[in-house]
């Protein structure tokens, strides 16, 4: 029997706005349209995304890319180019730049936002649209990290309310409260997975620090106000909105961009939190799998 060939991969840095963009890809695709990866933050990389490489053995080519300011694409020399119209220009350009016509564009978190948004501004380069715990109203998002921040212990809530209060975050008080609340609302997984840990340590504190804020539920940096809440029914694409169960990005939010985009599927993860597809892998992908199927 012929051993089965490893599926191609490529990299590179592709010119983009002045920077050089990192990006991976894995899979040949037999002619499908390609997956593109966008991965959260704002400020991440796309290391946390690994288990999409599934999809290259169901015949998928999937792309990833780390986006500006991100792993290990350039850092803006000005930071007033980290910001969402930023990374949707950045966004078409690389699409072009690779040559990958119009693609699957799967989003996780803030890559959700970022997907809603490119649809919204580029509709003609989407096929389908996969929000994966992403976010289409930051202050709705807000609302609901605050009521999950509510029901942790009495004195995590204090030294949260503390933190916020003083602005100083760094106190064990408070460091071990976000433990606790990513342990709960993050990843379920313990351990967490090593790509998980290394994107959370490596993140990139200039993009992240002003676009998101100190943390991933005290969004005080420049997206707080977003919402496209109001425009979502623009959106005529095949849509797939994933969603924990105990996810930070919680259920509601999910279920706003589900009642705004018509003919849009919701399927929620009753063992997850936000990064359903390490949390449920296999029962993710197999989801995932025959909505790219159905569309592909
Ligand atoms: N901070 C959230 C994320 O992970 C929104 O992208």
């Amino acid at each position: 029997m012929q051993p089965r060939r490893p599926p191609a991969r490529a990299e590179g840095h592709a010119p983009v706005h002045g920077y050089g963009l990192y990006w991976r890809s894995v899979g040949d695709g037999n002619g499908r349209a390609p997956v593109l990866m966008l991965h959260g933050g704002p400020g991440m990389s796309h290391d946390y995304l690994a288990p999409f490489e599934d999809l290259a053995g169901f015949g998928y080519r999937v792309v990833f890319y780390d986006q500006l300011g991100c792993g290990r694409s350039e850092r803006a020399r000005d930071p007033i180019d980290y910001s969402i119209d930023r990374d949707v220009a950045d966004l078409d350009e690389l699409r072009r730049r690779l040559g990958l016509g119009r693609v699957h564009l799967i989003g996780s978190s803030y890559g959700g936002l970022l997907a809603i948004a490119y649809t919204l501004a580029h509709p003609e380069g989407v096929r389908t649209l996969v929000s994966a715990s992403g976010l289409a109203d930051v202050p709705l998002a807000v609302r609901e990290m605050q009521r999950l921040v509510r029901s942790l212990p009495p004195e995590m809530t204090a030294a949260i309310a503390e933190g916020d209060a003083s602005g100083t975050y760094d106190s064990p008080a408070y460091a071990a409260a976000v433990a606790e609340f990513y342990r709960r609302h993050l990843c379920r997984l313990e351990p967490w997975p090593p790509e998980v840990t290394y994107t959370l340590a490596n993140v990139s504190l200039p993009k992240y620090g002003r676009m998101n804020g100190p943390n991933e539920f005290t969004i005080v940096g420049t997206i707080r106000d977003w919402s496209v809440t109001d425009r979502l029914g623009e959106i005529r694409l095949p849509t797939l909105i994933t969603v924990g169960r105990y996810d930070e990005v919680t259920p509601a939010v999910a279920e706003s961009i589900h009642r705004g985009i018509p003919g849009s599927e919701l399927h929620q993860f009753g063992a997850s939190s936000h990064l359903a597809f390490w949390e449920e892998r296999a029962d993710y992908f197999a989801l995932l799998r025959r909505f790219l199927d159905r569309h592909g």
